[in-house]
Parts: structure tokens; C-alpha cells; sequence
């Protein structure tokens, strides 16, 4: 499975990249703002400097809502660095500039998924990859897991390559799980990340392990 992380924050994606682990970075609107970007340029610049830090797929998502504009944004994105991937809404606009730039080999990253519909249209429009929201579902009472099950068994009869990037993954056992289910990618904070190092008997056995050397090294 894939190791995304969720954020533009640069010293996380350092940090993450630092531990040999990482394979991509998303960002989103909300995301970008919590990091104090604003503006055109400082945002396509931001953009650059993520690339700069990892050696896989960053997604950047458009902001306009119409297909012209999706498609006007997207090629500018585009045009940043290789390594971008245009991140588009699933909705009727989107799936049409998902289409668009699939047929155009322009990697695409269809947002905002929260039902197995709504997956299967991004497969059909050539998305590259396709974000269901596990976290937010898990919000309203929904199983957000089970979602990505219902999605690997529809992609899987019909050998879609979307590859299903399980997004608002919000702690360490959803990508646990989502492993276990067969995501292709998981992208959520670097405290989930982090966290799949925890283990009290990993700190015992160490702690162990160094007392033993030094009385029989004294
Ligand atoms: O990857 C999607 C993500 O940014 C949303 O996460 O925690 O805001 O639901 P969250």
C-alpha cells in the first residue's frame, strides 16, 4: 500500500519523506489555508516546493466549479511539475474534466467520494485515483471502511486501475484496516503515520535489551 500524507505543511512532509517512507502527498483547499497560503502564486508556488520535498504523486485540487474553468486550472497545475496530479470534485463538471484529462494522460485524483456510485463514475471517467472519505463518513454514523471493501470488489470484477486512495484517514488503525482491505493508498497525518511505530512491548524488549548489554559490558 501506498503512504500518502494529508497536508501542506512542509515540515511534515520533511518529516515523513525522512523516514523512507513516503510515496505522495494530497493536499486541499481547507488544508492550504490552515497553512496561511493564500493567493495565486503563493499557492502555485507552494505546490512547487511539496514537489521539491517528495519523489511521488502531489495532488492539487482546482478550485473553480465549471468544467471550463476545471479544465483552465488543471492545465496549469499541470504545467507546475510532472509530479502533479489534478485533484477534481466528484461532481458532473468534475467527472467531465476527469475524462478530459485522463484521455490527455493527466494524472487525476476524483475528491469528495462517499458512495460506491460515485467511485465506479470516477473509474469510467480514467481517474488515476479516486478518494473516498473514510473519516467523514465514520463522522455520521457510517461505516467509511465498508466503503472501501464495497469499492475493491467492484473495481476488482472489472479490472479498473483507479486506484482507490482511502483519503480522512483520520488514525492508525484505519490504515491498518485499510490495508487489510486492499486500498491502493492511504493518505492521512503524519500522527497516524507515526503511530504504526507504537508498541509498549517494542519499548520493553529495547529498554531490556540495553540494560542487559551494559551489565555485561561494565
Ligand atoms: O484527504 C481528505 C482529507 O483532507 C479530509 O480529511 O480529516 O478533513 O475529513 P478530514
Amino acid at each position: 500500500m501506498k503512504f500518502f500524507i494529508d497536508t501542506a505543511n512542509l515540515e511534515q512532509i520533511k518529516e515523513a519523506q525522512a523516514l523512507g517512507v513516503l510515496d505522495g502527498v494530497t493536499t486541499n483547499p481547507s488544508l492550504m489555508a490552515k497553512e496561511g497560503i493564500s493567493g495565486k502564486n503563493n499557492v502555485l508556488k507552494h505546490y512547487v516546493d511539496i514537489c521539491n520535498i517528495v519523489d511521488g504523486d502531489v495532488s492539487a485540487e482546482v478550485i473553480a466549479t465549471d468544467y471550463e474553468g476545471m479544465i483552465r486550472e488543471g492545465e496549469e497545475l499541470s504545467e507546475l511539475h510532472e509530479q502533479i496530479v489534478v485533484k477534481l470534485p466528484m461532481t458532473k463538471e468534475g467527472v467531465k474534466a476527469c475524462k478530459y484529462f485522463s484521455d490527455r494522460g493527466i494524472k487525476t485524483n476524483v475528491t469528495l467520494v462517499f458512495s460506491a456510485g460515485q467511485a465506479l463514475l470516477a473509474a469510467k471517467a480514467g481517474a488515476t485515483y479516486v478518494s473516498p472519505f473514510i473519516g467523514r463518513l465514520d463522522d455520521v454514523s457510517t461505516d467509511g471502511l465498508a466503503l472501501i471493501e464495497e469499492i475493491r470488489d467492484i473495481y476488482d470484477n472489472y479490472g479498473y486501475q483507479t486506484e482507490i486512495l482511502a483519503a480522512s484517514v483520520r488514525h492508525t488503525m484505519h490504515i491498518v484496516n485499510c490495508a487489510k482491505i486492499g486500498a491502493d493508498v492511504m493518505t492521512g497525518p503524519l500522527s497516524a503515520i507515526l503511530g504504526l511505530l507504537k508498541h509498549p512491548l517494542t519499548d520493553i524488549g529495547l529498554a531490556q535489551f540495553l540494560a542487559d548489554h551494559a551489565k555485561a559490558n561494565q
